[in-house]
């Protein structure tokens, strides 16, 4: 098994991939326009055959914080390592590019915190990922996610101000 950079190619692999589990709140909808667009994002896992077993993205707010969005593996490719690659090559990436804080939202933190993240308790500090998607999300008054970030907690926001967003989570609450 392997894991790479995503390319155009692997577009409709991902689409099905994370979709599949869009119904039931465990992963954000995309739309395959929204995966074309935002390819670079995505690293995949593959066998050593080239099948395609799993996926994840790391999408750049700025050089204060990014997130970890759309990590998934195939039912059949669980449990072999691949989750974790995909992860560890997204928390790489975010080294590259100089940024220290790493967020996502989650249902499974367990997973996430034999990588370093840590539960944030209070949602407003992280204002960008609640611009970018949790102000549009039907779920926002009954949101079962928890906050984690790896790395320090950003003190700057570019989407909005903490203010705003603490108001959005508190008129949801
Ligand atoms: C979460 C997911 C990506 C993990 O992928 P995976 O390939 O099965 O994970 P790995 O085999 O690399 O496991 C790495 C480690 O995490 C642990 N782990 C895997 N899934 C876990 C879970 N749901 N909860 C807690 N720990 C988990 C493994 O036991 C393993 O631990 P170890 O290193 O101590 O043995 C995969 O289960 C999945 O696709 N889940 C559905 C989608 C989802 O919930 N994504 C997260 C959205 S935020």
């Amino acid at each position: 098994m392997r894991v790479r950079k995503a390319r155009l190619q692997d577009a409709s692999n991902i689409y099905d991939l994370v979709n599949s589990l869009s119904g039931d709140g465990t992963l954000l909808k995309r739309a395959f326009a929204e995966i074309c667009e935002n390819i670079r994002d995505f690293t995949i896992a593959e066998s050593d055959a080239g099948v395609f077993l799993g996926c994840g993205a790391l999408h750049l707010y700025g050089p204060h914080l990014c997130e970890v969005r759309s990590i998934v593996v195939k039912p059949e490719a669980k449990s072999k390592g691949a989750g974790g690659k995909i992860l560890k090559a997204l928390i790489a990436e975010a080294e590259e590019n100089g940024v220290q804080s790493v967020c996502l939202f989650t249902r499974i933190p367990d997973f996430f915190f034999k990588y370093g993240f840590r539960t944030v308790e209070d949602k407003s500090e992280l204002p960008d990922k609640i611009f970018k998607d949790c102000q549009n999300c039907p779920r926002l008054s009954r949101c079962d996610e928890v906050a984690m970030v790896r790395g320090r907690i950003p003190r700057m926001s570019i989407l909005g101000p903490k203010q705003e967003a603490q108001e959005l989570v508190r008129l949801s609450g």
